[in-house]
């Protein structure tokens, strides 16, 4: 499903067979879960998952049948799954159905999707219909919500979460902790794709970057354990003002779900709670600590248009999708598709390899960088500013790359998420990078 700018005619039952794998996976996610679990609001920060399930069918009703009708009057749905209208921390006083109410609100609202789609018209003059822009984007919504149903599983069902299924990631192989240089020059960053990204991915332009280097691998938990051993969190200089004040406010002193204290750490995923492993990439840790440890080790965090280069850049060819080339990740290349529930061990993909020679920028964890959320210059939100453009500012960092949570066809080089810097339930690490 490589991002291309010209595609062939969208497929109905291609269309309808992603839609049921989608559904498919969501139902296996909560798979085990009471109806007592999945009411409960586990966190302000998280929404009950019992929510999440019925704003992932609403939002499919409205923009694969009401939005098709006419003009789009809404771009989220009136009532209880209006995210709006309900901040998360609102949402487990609502009057939410059962899991068996709600399935069978989610499978009458499916058949009327499929329904329509068997009758509708790919009029290329439309752009939600051109490319099937509109059906990418409710999968890709999908998907993103199974994401933040697991971070919710992660914080507070916690050991009493058991994944449905959980295969080995490939075993690591010895690598050579580096960096690579990329020399300086034009570049070209984000897309022009009209079928599978998002708008604050497009337009694809040009621009001028100076020389860096970027670590190949991302930051394990055997470094970001020496910067803690090292008082890390206990000095001052290696701080942003703001970071400064966070750690005086939040208390941290180490990554989310690690406990323990400097040669007996353990480390909670899910169900599993391990002696930690060295040799995988870190994983929630806020935008501040990545930045402090960055300063800590004499470099930087990269800007995203670095991260972006670094993932997609080689020096005769146009940028790549993906960093091995134009294939879509699987569970062979990369990290990826909610398989391993946690990082793998450096080294386990070998072909997970830009052709600067960064490692893993795909998979395992979301990657911290620098760069706010702003719109890429002649950005046009489309078809709603309340995806991405009412978060463009100062507020929010961006992340890029995917984690072991996302799925496949949510995550590629130009796709940014974003988040608050004090966020660490997402899944969430870093790489850093220096001025040459
Ligand atoms: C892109 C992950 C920041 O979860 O807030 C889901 C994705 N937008 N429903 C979010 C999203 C609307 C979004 N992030
Ligand atoms: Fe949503």
């Amino acid at each position: 499903m490589a991002a291309k700018t010209s595609h062939p005619a969208p497929v109905k039952e291609h269309i309808a067979s992603l839609l049921d794998e989608a559904r498919v996976r969501t139902l296996l996610l909560v798979s085990g879960l009471t109806d007592e679990d999945l009411h409960r609001q586990h966190d302000p920060l998280m929404s009950p998952i019992i929510w999440d399930l019925g704003h992932i069918a609403h939002f499919e009703e409205l923009w694969l049948t009401k939005n098709l009708d006419g003009k789009i009057e809404f771009s989220e749905m009136p009532g209880l799954y209006n995210p709006l209208e309900h901040p998360r921390a609102t949402r487990a006083s609502l009057p939410l159905p059962s899991l068996s109410e709600m399935k069978t609100r989610m499978a009458e609202i499916r058949e009327r999707v499929l329904e329509r789609l068997q009758h509708q018209q790919f009029d290329e003059r439309n752009p939600l219909l051109r490319n099937a822009l509109v059906y990418h984007m409710v999968l890709q919504h999908e998907y993103q919500h199974n994401e933040t149903m697991l971070q919710t599983l992660q914080l507070k069902l916690g050991d009493q979460y058991h994944p449905p299924r959980r295969l080995p990631a490939p075993p690591g192989t010895m690598v050579t902790v580096r960096m690579v240089s990329f020399p300086g020059g034009t570049v070209t960053v984000g897309t022009d794709d009209a079928s599978w990204s998002y708008d604050n991915e497009r337009p694809r332009h040009e621009l001028e970057l100076p020389p860096f280097a970027i670590d190949a691998f991302p930051v394990t938990n055997g470094q970001y354990a020496a910067f803690i051993d090292d008082g890390g969190y206990d000095d001052e200089r290696h701080w942003s003002k703001a970071g400064w004040d966070w750690l005086a406010q939040s208390g941290v002193r180490a990554p989310k779900y690690w406990e323990g204290e400097r040669g007996s750490r353990i480390e909670r995923n899910m169900d599993r709670v391990a002696p930690l492993d060295p040799n995988r990439p870190v994983c929630h840790v806020c935008y501040y600590e990545a930045d402090a440890f960055a300063r800590w080790s004499g470099k930087r965090l990269p800007t995203e248009l670095e991260w972006e280069t670094a993932a997609s850049w080689s020096p005769a060819s146009p940028p790549r999708d993906y960093p091995w080339g134009e294939e879509t990740p699987d569970p062979d290349r990369a990290n990826v598709d909610q398989l391993t529930f946690q990082t793998a061990p450096l080294g386990a993909y070998r072909a997970n390899v830009s052709p600067l020679g960064c490692y893993g920028m795909i998979g395992d964890v979301w990657e911290w960088t620098s760069s706010e959320f702003l719109g890429y210059p002649g950005f046009r939100a489309f078809p709603y500013k309340e995806y991405s453009e009412d978060f463009f500012g100062p507020d929010y960092r961006v992340l890029r790359g995917g984690s072991w949570a996302t799925r496949s066809h949510a995550i590629r080089n130009t796709f940014r998420n974003w988040d608050y810097p004090i966020r660490r339930q997402i899944f969430s690490g870093f790489r850093c990078a220096s001025d040459s």
